[in-house]
Protein backbone atom coordinates (compact mmCIF):
# COMPACT_ATOMS: atom_id res chain seq x y z
CA UNK A 1 0.00 0.00 0.00
CA UNK A 2 1.61 3.47 -1.24
CA UNK A 3 -0.27 6.27 1.09
CA UNK A 4 0.41 10.21 0.81
CA UNK A 5 -0.82 12.49 4.41
CA UNK A 6 -1.85 15.65 3.15
CA UNK A 7 -2.70 18.47 5.82
CA UNK A 8 -1.12 21.61 7.03
CA UNK A 9 1.62 22.12 9.09
CA UNK A 10 0.09 21.03 12.67
CA UNK A 11 -2.59 18.72 11.17
CA UNK A 12 -1.04 15.79 13.07
CA UNK A 13 0.40 14.01 10.15
CA UNK A 14 3.07 12.83 12.69
CA UNK A 15 0.49 11.70 15.05
CA UNK A 16 -1.16 9.31 12.83
CA UNK A 17 1.86 8.18 10.91
CA UNK A 18 3.08 5.26 13.36
CA UNK A 19 -0.42 3.49 13.61
CA UNK A 20 -0.82 3.90 9.80
CA UNK A 21 2.70 2.37 9.06
CA UNK A 22 2.59 -0.17 11.74
CA UNK A 23 -0.60 -1.39 10.90
CA UNK A 24 0.14 -2.02 7.00
CA UNK A 25 4.01 -2.67 7.77
CA UNK A 26 5.25 0.19 5.80
CA UNK A 27 8.17 2.64 6.50
CA UNK A 28 7.20 5.56 7.92
CA UNK A 29 8.89 8.74 5.58
CA UNK A 30 8.63 12.31 6.93
CA UNK A 31 10.50 14.88 4.56
CA UNK A 32 10.64 17.06 7.48
CA UNK A 33 12.57 14.19 10.03
CA UNK A 34 15.04 13.11 7.31
CA UNK A 35 16.17 17.14 6.94
CA UNK A 36 16.21 17.16 10.65
CA UNK A 37 18.38 14.63 11.07
CA UNK A 38 20.78 15.63 7.93
CA UNK A 39 20.82 19.05 9.74
CA UNK A 40 21.37 17.83 13.43
CA UNK A 41 24.36 15.60 11.00
CA UNK A 42 24.93 19.08 9.81
CA UNK A 43 25.26 17.13 6.12
CA UNK A 44 25.46 19.25 3.08
CA UNK A 45 21.67 18.01 2.88
CA UNK A 46 21.10 19.71 5.84
CA UNK A 47 22.83 22.61 5.33
CA UNK A 48 21.47 23.76 2.38
CA UNK A 49 17.34 23.18 3.96
CA UNK A 50 18.22 24.81 7.15
CA UNK A 51 17.81 28.40 5.78
CA UNK A 52 14.74 27.47 4.56
CA UNK A 53 13.58 25.45 7.38
CA UNK A 54 14.36 28.15 9.94
CA UNK A 55 12.13 30.63 8.26
CA UNK A 56 9.37 28.29 7.65
CA UNK A 57 9.78 28.39 3.99
CA UNK A 58 10.19 25.09 1.40
CA UNK A 59 13.09 23.78 0.45
CA UNK A 60 13.54 24.01 -2.76
CA UNK A 61 11.52 20.53 -4.75
CA UNK A 62 15.31 19.53 -6.49
CA UNK A 63 16.26 18.88 -3.12
CA UNK A 64 13.16 17.42 -2.10
CA UNK A 65 13.04 15.26 -4.87
CA UNK A 66 16.13 13.31 -5.10
CA UNK A 67 16.01 13.14 -1.34
CA UNK A 68 12.56 11.15 -1.46
CA UNK A 69 13.87 9.35 -5.21
CA UNK A 70 16.80 7.67 -3.37
CA UNK A 71 14.26 6.86 -0.34
CA UNK A 72 11.55 5.11 -1.95
CA UNK A 73 13.56 2.89 -4.21
CA UNK A 74 14.96 1.09 -1.73
CA UNK A 75 14.04 -2.52 -1.13
CA UNK A 76 11.89 -1.52 2.43
CA UNK A 77 9.87 0.05 -0.02
CA UNK A 78 8.86 -2.19 -2.07
CA UNK A 79 5.77 -3.55 -0.46
CA UNK A 80 4.79 0.16 0.08
CA UNK A 81 5.34 3.38 1.88
CA UNK A 82 4.12 6.03 3.87
CA UNK A 83 4.64 9.62 2.87
CA UNK A 84 4.06 12.19 5.45
CA UNK A 85 5.15 15.72 4.58
CA UNK A 86 5.96 15.28 0.57
CA UNK A 87 4.54 16.32 -1.83
CA UNK A 88 4.06 19.83 -0.63
CA UNK A 89 3.92 21.26 -4.30
CA UNK A 90 2.04 20.24 -7.30
CA UNK A 91 5.57 20.16 -8.91
CA UNK A 92 6.48 17.46 -6.06
CA UNK A 93 3.59 15.51 -6.87
CA UNK A 94 4.40 15.21 -10.48
CA UNK A 95 7.52 14.20 -9.67
CA UNK A 96 6.40 11.36 -7.45
CA UNK A 97 3.93 9.87 -10.24
CA UNK A 98 7.06 9.86 -12.51
CA UNK A 99 9.36 8.18 -10.18
CA UNK A 100 5.96 5.60 -8.83
CA UNK A 101 5.28 5.28 -13.15
CA UNK A 102 9.29 4.51 -14.00
CA UNK A 103 8.80 1.86 -10.95
CA UNK A 104 5.62 0.27 -12.67
CA UNK A 105 3.41 1.05 -9.25
CA UNK A 106 1.26 4.10 -8.04
CA UNK A 107 -0.14 5.93 -4.78
CA UNK A 108 -3.39 4.11 -3.52
CA UNK A 109 -4.25 6.90 -1.25
CA UNK A 110 -3.78 10.85 -0.43
CA UNK A 111 -5.55 11.25 3.15
CA UNK A 112 -6.28 14.63 3.68
CA UNK A 113 -6.28 15.56 7.26
CA UNK A 114 -8.37 18.80 7.59
CA UNK A 115 -7.49 21.17 10.68
CA UNK A 116 -8.83 24.95 10.01
CA UNK A 117 -5.88 27.55 10.75
CA UNK A 118 -6.90 29.08 14.37
CA UNK A 119 -6.69 25.52 16.08
CA UNK A 120 -2.84 24.75 13.69
CA UNK A 121 -1.40 27.50 16.00
CA UNK A 122 -2.14 26.21 19.19
CA UNK A 123 -1.15 22.74 18.11
CA UNK A 124 2.17 23.89 16.77
CA UNK A 125 3.36 26.20 19.50
CA UNK A 126 2.25 23.52 22.27
CA UNK A 127 4.04 20.52 20.34
CA UNK A 128 7.13 19.15 22.23
CA UNK A 129 9.07 16.10 20.82
CA UNK A 130 11.75 13.42 22.13
CA UNK A 131 14.75 14.25 20.70
CA UNK A 132 15.66 10.61 21.42
CA UNK A 133 12.94 8.46 19.79
CA UNK A 134 10.66 11.32 18.02
CA UNK A 135 7.69 10.60 20.13
CA UNK A 136 5.39 13.87 20.40
CA UNK A 137 3.42 15.20 22.39
CA UNK A 138 1.54 18.53 23.34
CA UNK A 139 1.64 20.35 26.27
CA UNK A 140 -2.18 21.10 26.54
CA UNK A 141 -3.54 17.97 24.34
CA UNK A 142 -1.34 15.27 24.99
CA UNK A 143 0.86 15.76 27.74
CA UNK A 144 3.79 13.69 28.78
CA UNK A 145 3.24 11.90 32.37
CA UNK A 146 5.97 13.55 33.73
CA UNK A 147 6.47 17.38 32.89
CA UNK A 148 8.72 17.57 30.16
CA UNK A 149 9.89 14.22 29.91
CA UNK A 150 9.06 11.71 27.49
CA UNK A 151 7.03 8.53 28.39
CA UNK A 152 9.06 6.06 26.71
CA UNK A 153 12.69 6.80 27.28
CA UNK A 154 12.73 9.70 30.40
CA UNK A 155 14.90 12.35 27.88
CA UNK A 156 13.88 15.80 27.97
CA UNK A 157 11.53 17.05 25.33
CA UNK A 158 12.29 20.02 23.20
CA UNK A 159 10.48 22.35 20.78
CA UNK A 160 11.60 22.45 17.00
CA UNK A 161 12.78 25.17 15.95
CA UNK A 162 10.65 26.53 13.48
CA UNK A 163 7.53 25.68 16.13
CA UNK A 164 7.69 29.33 17.57
CA UNK A 165 4.93 31.53 16.90
CA UNK A 166 6.61 33.87 14.44
CA UNK A 167 8.00 31.01 11.82
CA UNK A 168 4.27 29.02 12.41
CA UNK A 169 2.44 31.85 10.56
CA UNK A 170 4.92 31.96 7.71
CA UNK A 171 4.36 27.83 7.54
CA UNK A 172 0.55 28.34 7.42
CA UNK A 173 0.74 30.75 4.63
CA UNK A 174 3.54 28.71 2.80
CA UNK A 175 0.77 25.59 2.96
CA UNK A 176 -2.06 28.07 1.59
CA UNK A 177 -0.25 28.74 -1.05
CA UNK A 178 1.94 26.16 -2.03
CA UNK A 179 0.36 22.74 -1.16
CA UNK A 180 -3.27 23.41 -0.69
CA UNK A 181 -3.39 22.93 -4.38
CA UNK A 182 -2.55 18.98 -3.83
CA UNK A 183 -6.01 18.61 -2.15
CA UNK A 184 -7.17 19.16 -5.54
CA UNK A 185 -4.79 17.65 -7.86
CA UNK A 186 -5.59 14.14 -5.49
CA UNK A 187 -9.51 14.89 -5.61
CA UNK A 188 -8.53 14.67 -9.72
CA UNK A 189 -6.93 11.76 -9.36
CA UNK A 190 -9.90 9.90 -7.74
CA UNK A 191 -7.50 8.83 -4.74
CA UNK A 192 -8.58 11.16 -1.89
CA UNK A 193 -9.39 10.45 1.49
CA UNK A 194 -10.74 13.62 3.54
CA UNK A 195 -10.59 13.30 7.29
CA UNK A 196 -11.89 15.40 9.80
CA UNK A 197 -8.51 16.27 12.07
CA UNK A 198 -10.22 18.48 14.63
CA UNK A 199 -11.66 15.05 16.13
CA UNK A 200 -9.13 13.90 18.91
CA UNK A 201 -6.20 11.49 17.93
CA UNK A 202 -8.28 8.19 18.43
CA UNK A 203 -10.78 9.33 16.50
CA UNK A 204 -8.82 10.66 13.47
CA UNK A 205 -6.88 7.29 13.71
CA UNK A 206 -10.67 5.56 13.82
CA UNK A 207 -11.65 7.58 10.91
CA UNK A 208 -8.05 7.00 8.57
CA UNK A 209 -8.51 3.22 9.49
CA UNK A 210 -12.16 3.15 8.39
CA UNK A 211 -11.06 4.78 4.65
CA UNK A 212 -8.41 2.81 4.16
CA UNK A 213 -10.21 -0.52 4.34
CA UNK A 214 -11.56 -1.35 7.92
CA UNK A 215 -9.48 -4.09 9.41
CA UNK A 216 -5.60 -3.93 9.00
P1 LIG B 1 7.48 18.99 8.59
O1 LIG B 1 8.28 18.39 9.67
O2 LIG B 1 6.79 18.12 7.62
O3 LIG B 1 6.47 20.01 9.27
P2 LIG B 1 4.96 20.42 8.90
O4 LIG B 1 4.32 20.05 7.65
O5 LIG B 1 4.99 21.85 9.21
O6 LIG B 1 4.13 19.53 9.80
P3 LIG B 1 4.25 19.34 11.31
O7 LIG B 1 5.25 18.26 11.60
O8 LIG B 1 4.45 20.67 11.97
O9 LIG B 1 2.76 18.88 11.67
P4 LIG B 1 2.09 17.45 11.75
O10 LIG B 1 0.94 17.44 10.81
O11 LIG B 1 3.09 16.34 11.62
O12 LIG B 1 1.52 17.53 13.23
P5 LIG B 1 1.83 16.66 14.53
O13 LIG B 1 1.30 15.28 14.34
O14 LIG B 1 3.23 16.80 14.98
O15 LIG B 1 8.41 20.01 7.75
C1 LIG B 1 9.26 20.93 8.37
C2 LIG B 1 9.98 21.78 7.34
O16 LIG B 1 10.80 20.93 6.49
C3 LIG B 1 9.08 22.55 6.36
O17 LIG B 1 8.65 23.78 6.88
C4 LIG B 1 10.04 22.71 5.15
O18 LIG B 1 10.97 23.75 5.38
C5 LIG B 1 10.80 21.39 5.15
N1 LIG B 1 10.12 20.39 4.30
C6 LIG B 1 9.63 19.17 4.71
N2 LIG B 1 9.07 18.52 3.68
C7 LIG B 1 9.21 19.31 2.59
C8 LIG B 1 8.82 19.19 1.23
N3 LIG B 1 8.16 18.12 0.78
N4 LIG B 1 9.11 20.23 0.39
C9 LIG B 1 9.78 21.31 0.81
N5 LIG B 1 10.17 21.49 2.08
C10 LIG B 1 9.89 20.51 2.98
O19 LIG B 1 0.85 17.40 15.58
C11 LIG B 1 1.09 18.75 15.98
C12 LIG B 1 0.75 18.92 17.46
O20 LIG B 1 -0.66 18.74 17.65
C13 LIG B 1 1.42 17.90 18.38
O21 LIG B 1 1.76 18.53 19.58
C14 LIG B 1 0.34 16.83 18.62
O22 LIG B 1 0.48 16.22 19.89
C15 LIG B 1 -0.94 17.66 18.54
N6 LIG B 1 -2.05 16.92 17.93
C16 LIG B 1 -2.00 16.06 16.86
N7 LIG B 1 -3.24 15.59 16.56
C17 LIG B 1 -4.09 16.20 17.44
C18 LIG B 1 -5.51 16.13 17.63
N8 LIG B 1 -6.29 15.35 16.84
N9 LIG B 1 -6.05 16.89 18.62
C19 LIG B 1 -5.27 17.67 19.42
N10 LIG B 1 -3.92 17.78 19.28
C20 LIG B 1 -3.34 17.04 18.31
MG1 LIG C 1 5.18 16.22 11.33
Amino acid sequence: MRVILLGPPGAGKGTQAKGIADAYNIPHISTGDLFRENLKNETPLGMKAKSYMDAGKLVPDELVIDLVEDRIVRDDCKGGYLLDGFPRTVAQAEALDKINEKLGQSIDFAVNIAVPSDILVDRITGRRSCPKCGATYHIKFNPPKAENLCDLDGADLVQRDDDKAETVATRIDVYEKESAPLVDFYGQEGKRIDIDGTQTPAEVAEAIKKALGGDR
